[in-house]
């Protein structure tokens, strides 16, 4: 990991209105927190939402545990991002198949050695749910929403360990 140029991580869910968003904020905050270097951002795998900010529902949650959404908006994961970042973030299974097939877009618009981003998963080192999905929380209540943020908290927080022993080397 580069010190003077910021790691650069994007998470990828399939709205970027619900989860990524979410997960942008909290990775951002647990970096911050430990003065890291590293730049975060998100996007969607679809093209639903393009332009809007995240859920009304999301920003709520959020900012019941002090995370502010309002000023995110949604765009869609592109070819680009695999030469601008270095690390992209699934948040589930499905995302995880769709980043791929952007990546493969990216390998037949670009050489192979421009493009940095690894992919993984959010949770992939998260103990308690390591490589599971954070499920989508757009179609259900409440306890979806926080189970989003606890997952995401505690998801960042592993990723933090990661960056930073990294950062060490
Ligand atoms: P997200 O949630 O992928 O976490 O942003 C969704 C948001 C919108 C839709 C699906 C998932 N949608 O179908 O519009």
């Amino acid at each position: 990991m580069l010190s003077q140029q910021p790691y650069k991580v994007l998470c990828v869910c399939l709205g970027n209105i619900c989860r990524s968003p979410t997960a942008e904020a909290v990775l951002r905050h647990f970096c911050q927190q430990q003065q890291l270097n590293v730049h975060v951002d998100s996007a969607g795998t679809a093209a639903y939402h393009i332009g809007e900010a995240p859920d009304s529902r999301s920003q709520q949650y959020a900012k019941q545990r002090g995370y502010d959404l309002s000023n995110l908006r949604a765009r869609q994961l592109s070819p680009q991002d695999f030469q601008d970042f270095d690390l992209i973030l699934a948040m589930d299974e499905q995302n995880l198949k769709n980043i791929q097939r952007i990546e493969q877009q990216a390998q037949v618009q670009f050489s192979t050695q421009s493009l940095r981003a690894q992919v993984a998963m959010m949770t992939e080192h998260a103990s308690e749910f390591q490589g599971q999905a954070i499920a989508d929380p757009y179609y259900g209540g409440a306890a979806g929403f926080e189970q989003v943020l606890d997952q995401c908290e505690i998801a960042s927080q592993a990723w933090v360990l990661v960056f930073k022993s990294s950062q060490k080397q």
